[in-house]
């Protein structure tokens, strides 16, 4: 969408994959908080995003949505306004539908009331989700919330959710700043592997300002183990997707901060080029990954998909790479660096990712660019 937001892939944390339904001012306000001290602010995570469930179940007697006052007792308002006091951006959540899924009130027909409401409490992100939409074209419903918030003046972030249903990719770029591409993530290895699937054959309809969204980041939670969420991290960096922390980040582990904030994988995700990698090479669950990056390097992606230790090799070529005796790589995750004159290989643990960034010689650009090969396969 070209509202100048989202020009690289969004960063920040929503509460949905960590607490559902249980969102308040005192967990949006501790969390931005942590945000502000652990090293998430500074890598670069600015939105702090409220999810379903936070408002009341009737809108106020001029048609407005009201914030459930036990939850958020200063209102989205005051809550805005603490997290805008640590440097840091507010989201809100909304549905456009008649009701959102959890059964509050929803946006459909109330688009430039509500519009104007997040406007005036200092929202500046949207999730906009697709429940209880009474049939009514995806296009037409998310259309009408992108021209409401256009028209109150405020940059706010539009975020679609509607879960890839009618091909959103192709009509996405025009209507929002990212659009989820699958149904719900949780936090599983198999899900996690499912949405990535679906999501890498989609890498012609991202760029700047318009991104596939394979949904938050389960990383931290329980379900996923450690190797299993830097899989996810590197993955979802590889595929220029929103990184939205969906765990509990006043209590996240060491581990888990460390993963989150690796400002190596991190510039892969947030790269001014934004060009999603697409697969260079898939086979027997042994995947090679390549995203080309503004400076000429190429980020690559080892990911062995199967439950046994496995070498995954490729070459410097078919990842977008030629010209050069000699090739540096650097690994993102431990931070070594090596010399190669072509051959890429490594021995990738069950689940896990070796990522590297390539540079040396010049880039051919490897991977489709818009208007080039379209979607791979979206299922
Ligand atoms: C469905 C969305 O896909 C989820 O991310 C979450 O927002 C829930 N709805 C909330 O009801």
């Amino acid at each position: 969408l070209g509202n100048g937001l989202a020009l690289t892939p969004q960063m920040g944390f929503n509460d949905w994959n960590a607490y559902g339904c249980n969102v308040s001012e005192s967990l949006i306000k501790s969390t931005a908080q942590a945000m502000h001290t652990n090293g998430m602010q500074a890598a670069g995570y600015t939105y702090v995003n409220i999810d379903d469930c936070w408002m009341t179940h009737s809108r106020d007697s001029s048609g407005r949505l009201v914030p459930d006052p036990a939850k958020f007792p200063d209102g989205i308002k005051g809550t805005a306004d603490y997290v805008h006091s640590l440097g840091l951006k507010l989201g809100i959540y909304e549905d456009a539908g008649t009701a959102t899924c959890a059964g509050y009130p929803g946006s459909l027909g109330h688009e430039t009331t509500d519009a104007q409401s997040f406007a005036s409490w200092g929202v500046d992100y949207l999730k906009y989700d697709n429940c209880n939409n009474n049939g009514v074209a995806a296009q037409t419903r998310y259309t009408a919330m992108r021209d409401a918030l256009a028209a109150t003046g405020r940059p706010i972030l539009y975020s679609l959710c509607n879960w890839g249903q009618d091909n959103v990719w192709t009509w996405g770029a025009n209507v929002g700043n990212s659009w989820r591409t699958t149904g719900d993530i949780s936090a599983s290895y198999s899900s996690m592997l499912s949405i990535f699937h679906s999501n890498v054959g989609l890498a012609s309809y991202a760029g700047p300002g318009h991104w596939n969204d394979p949904d938050m980041l389960e990383v931290g939670n329980s379900g996923l183990s450690d190797t299993e969420a830097r899989s996810e991290f590197s993955l979802w960096a590889e595929m220029a997707a929103p990184l939205i922390a969906g765990t509990n980040l006043t209590s996240a582990s060491a581990t888990t901060l460390a993963t989150y904030t690796n400002s190596r994988v991190i510039a892969v995700d947030q790269d001014s080029l934004g060009r999603q990698g697409t697969m260079v090479s898939s086979s027997n669950g042994l995947d090679v990954l390549a995203k080309p990056l503004a400076n000429g390097d190429v980020s690559v992606v080892l990911f062995n998909e199967t439950g046994s230790t496995a070498t995954i090799s490729t070459t410097a070529n078919a990842v977008g790479k030629t010209g050069a005796a000699g090739y540096t790589l650097t690994d993102l995750w431990s931070g070594a660096t090596s010399t190669t004159s072509g051959t890429i290989s490594a021995s990738v643990p069950a689940h896990g990712v070796v990522m590297y960034r390539m540079s040396g010689g010049s880039s051919t650009g490897g991977g489709p660019t818009t208007g080039e090969i379209h979607a791979v396969g979206a299922g």
